[in-house]
């Protein structure tokens, strides 16, 4: 299937949207701390999303219950919201959210230190991000699409990180997910040349042990195989000829 282009009327209904996603983060910082449960911050997302008029992208996406996605530490991503799953202090916490605003899909993920986590945490939090952002520079026309995921990779592994392969990147637009995959590893000077109108999640998940993963009983959440941290950062971008444009900032 064929990647579908966005015009830049699409791009500014999407802008709208990604603000919206933007400042529902902002508005769910101060309630991550330690005690609240995974349930409790969903719930205060539903009453957000009510409240900006938007839809969860989440919940019955192939039957997934929930609006959001809470990881928290070894899990990768899909944890699901839950009464006794309780946010601690010293661990990180990742926020998946994806929301349907006026036919179109916006989707970001974000992982948070709660209080005081170890070096090695801080640490991953800092060079997923970093990664990233890397990918968004390589998100230009006339770029191919594997040289995101080349940047990406070699900034994790450069910092003795390594790359989920078990779950990718993708575009985005009127369906939460479209082509192209966006691999967050793999050579450069591969797949699709990037043109303008292009809108891709990006996603990098990065462990500080194996990139191996298993799914739990729940049927959705990956938790590292070998318990090791998880980070996971996600931006939806489009492709301008001015260079990439961050939707889901502020
Ligand atoms: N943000 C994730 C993704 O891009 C989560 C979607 S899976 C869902 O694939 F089931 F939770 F919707
Ligand atoms: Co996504």
């Amino acid at each position: 299937m064929s990647i579908e282009l966005k015009t830049k009327e699409d791009i500014e209904i999407m802008r709208k949207g990604g603000k919206i996603l933007a400042k529902i983060f902002k508005e769910i910082e101060n309630e991550l701390k330690d005690g609240i449960t995974t349930y409790e911050l969903a719930r205060k997302v539903e009453q957000l999303m009510e409240k900006y008029q938007v839809r969860s992208a989440f919940k019955g996406y192939r039957g997934y219950p929930e609006v959001i996605c809470v990881s928290i530490n070894e899990e990768v991503v899909h944890g699901i919201p839950s009464k006794d799953k309780y946010i601690r202090s010293g661990d990180i916490v990742s926020i998946d959210i994806g929301i349907e605003y006026k036919g179109f899909f916006l989707d970001a993920a974000k992982t948070y230190a709660i209080g005081e986590v170890s070096p090695l945490a801080m640490e991953l939090l800092k060079v997923t991000e970093e990664a990233l952002w890397k990918g968004i520079e390589k998100a230009k026309p006339g770029a191919r699409l594997s040289d995101i995921s080349w940047a990406i990779q070699e900034h994790v592994e450069k910092h003795g990180f390594n790359v989920i392969r078990d779950f990718v990147g993708h575009g985005i637009g009127r369906r939460l997910h479209e082509p192209p995959n966006v691999l967050n590893y793999g050579p450069p000077g591969m797949g699709p040349i990037l043109a303008e109108g292009v809108v891709i999640a990006i996603e990098p998940m990065v462990v500080t042990g194996s990139f191996e993963v298993r799914i739990l009983e729940n049927g959705w959440t990956a938790v590292t195989v070998d318990g090791s941290l998880s980070a996971h950062f996600e931006h939806t971008v489009a492709i301008t000829k001015n260079g990439p444009i961050i939707l889901t900032s502020d």
